[in-house]
């Protein structure tokens, strides 16, 4: 008779990269041994993969860790051991002050300790209190380069390139929890892009904090920046779209915007952030670079790929932002011109410098929030009526809103939801933009035999 796998329950929160990791570790943990189970209820190990990039972030994961104490409790009345890690950031930052504060908690482990998990957690159900926060990230890496797990059949798939930051804006954690910026090599990478190309993955979003600071190596000998490393990765057969987030503006090279213009896999979609229009407020956050910077480059990148879709990032109530340096916020939308964007409170992160300054009122901040939000949606929402009409491509991922639908990503990101056969799921069609809604665009299949659109569109030019 063989021994009863042990159950892990792991809980993503936050960023991509974090779902990145969590499957790494669910990997690592199917590999000792662990059935990954959907929920906490009967789990031996619950691990609780933490964001600490805003606001109580770290109060959610002690009331979350509240919760799961009882159930760790009542698996201990019945006989049995239940353990309650923590990782990612929050895991990071606060170290030992987690157990600390929260006894029921077994395992702490920061992000570039991940390649110690399945030792950690075997140590804490010997019984050991086991705190794990040291920097090792090349380990780290080397150690999760394994083919992935059971896991159901994808047709899109994150994969990180580079993880950690050196840029140091004023507001952001990152650099602290993520550590120092560090590339994976470009062989690890071609790998595991061809093993995701082989389990029938179309399309890849290369991750990294700082995704277009990667570098590293080629095979030629020389020294590849990210737009070298898309050349390479779209010879890979079968995959069929590449993309990558997040980017600063500052590590936007000649090479990278080519690709755009050149490799018809990366598709018209960037996400790069600028934070704030106003000159003050960008340098008083460390950017590097200016409003006019920032949209001369996009002009560049517009000139070089001219139907790409811009998102980006913003933060109200930053240190110091006055009347006029929102309005120069409010305004940059309008030049930009964003396709989606995600848009936030400043929230004093302890131990950044913009933490320690004299900080906007609450109701200022949600004041400001509101108006940005508006003024995003309606450019989301013109982007979008500006699609109704147009055929794109759209790789369809799973079921859609509606029975009988299905649902896709435009090469813009938008979701796309369309009357078709379940069995389209996984490739490629042609579709035609009918109707905008909220957040998705709506369409209807182009082609009489949409399998696989690509074909039939290169068929019938
Ligand atoms: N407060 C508010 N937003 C923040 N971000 C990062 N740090 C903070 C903070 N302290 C936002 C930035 C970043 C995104 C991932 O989160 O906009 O691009
Ligand atoms: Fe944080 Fe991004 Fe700035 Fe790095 S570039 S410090 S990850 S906001």
């Amino acid at each position: 008779m063989s021994a009863k796998p042990k159950r892990v329950f792991v809980k993503t929160y936050g960023c991509q990269m974090n779902v990145y990791d969590s499957e790494r570790m669910t990997d690592a943990l199917e590999a000792a041994g662990y059935a990954p189970v959907a929920s906490a209820d009967a789990a031996d190990l619950v691990l609780l993969n933490t964001c600490h990039i805003r606001e109580k972030a770290a109060e959610k994961v002690y009331s979350e860790v509240g919760r799961l104490r009882r159930l760790k409790e009542q698996a201990a009345a019945d006989g049995r051991q239940m353990l309650i890690g923590v990782a990612g950031c929050v895991a990071q930052a606060e170290g030992e002050e987690i157990v600390r504060r929260a006894s029921a908690v077994d395992l702490v482990i920061g992000p570039q300790s991940y390649q110690r998990l399945p030792d950690a957690v075997a140590r804490a159900a010997s019984g050991e209190r086991v705190i794990e926060t040291d920097f090792a990230i090349a380990d780290k890496f080397a150690a999760l380069d394994r083919p992935h797990g059971t896991r159901p059949k994808r047709s899109s798939a994150f994969l990180t390139v580079q993880e950690g930051c050196d840029k140091f804006c004023s507001f952001c954690v990152v650099p602290y929890t993520r550590g120092a910026e560090v590339s994976r090599p470009v062989d690890a990478i071609v790998a595991e892009a061809q093993r995701l190309a082989a389990e029938g993955v179309r399309e890849v979003t290369l991750l990294g904090q700082n995704v277009n600071a990667w570098h590293g190596v080629g095979p030629d000998g020389r020294e590849w920046s990210l737009g070298h490393l898309l050349v390479r990765l779209s010879e890979i057969p079968g995959l069929d779209r590449l993309r990558y987030t997040t980017s600063h503006p500052r590590d936007m090279d000649d090479a990278l915007i080519a690709a755009h213009r050149d490799l018809d896999t990366l598709m018209p979609y960037l996400h790069l952030p600028v934070q704030a229009g106003s000159d003050r407020v960008l340098a008083a956050m460390n950017r590097r670079h200016t409003r006019a910077d920032y949209l001369r480059l996009i002009d560049k990148i517009k000139a070089a790929r001219p139907d790409i879709a811009m998102a980006g990032d913003f933060i109200v109530g930053f240190p110091g932002e006055t009347d006029a340096d929102f309005a120069d916020t409010l305004s940059i939308v309008d030049d930009v011109g964003y396709a989606s964007a995600f848009s936030f409170k400043y929230s004093p992160r302890p131990g950044t410098p913009a933490a320690e300054r004299s900080q906007v009122p609450e109701a200022v901040k949600s004041e400001r929030l509101a108006a940005l939000q508006a003024r995003l949606n309606a450019a989301q929402a013109d982007f979008n009526a500006s699609r109704v009409g147009m055929v794109a491509e759209v790789l369809f991922e799973k079921d859609g809103r509606h029975p009988g639908q299905i649902v896709g990503r435009s090469p813009w990101l938008s979701p796309v939801q369309v009357s078709a056969p379940a069995a389209l799921i996984g490739s490629i069609a042609r579709v035609t933009i009918t109707d905008v809604g909220a957040n998705s665009l709506y369409g209807v299949l182009a082609d009489a035999d949409p399998v696989d659109g690509k074909i039939a569109a290169e068929a019938t030019a």
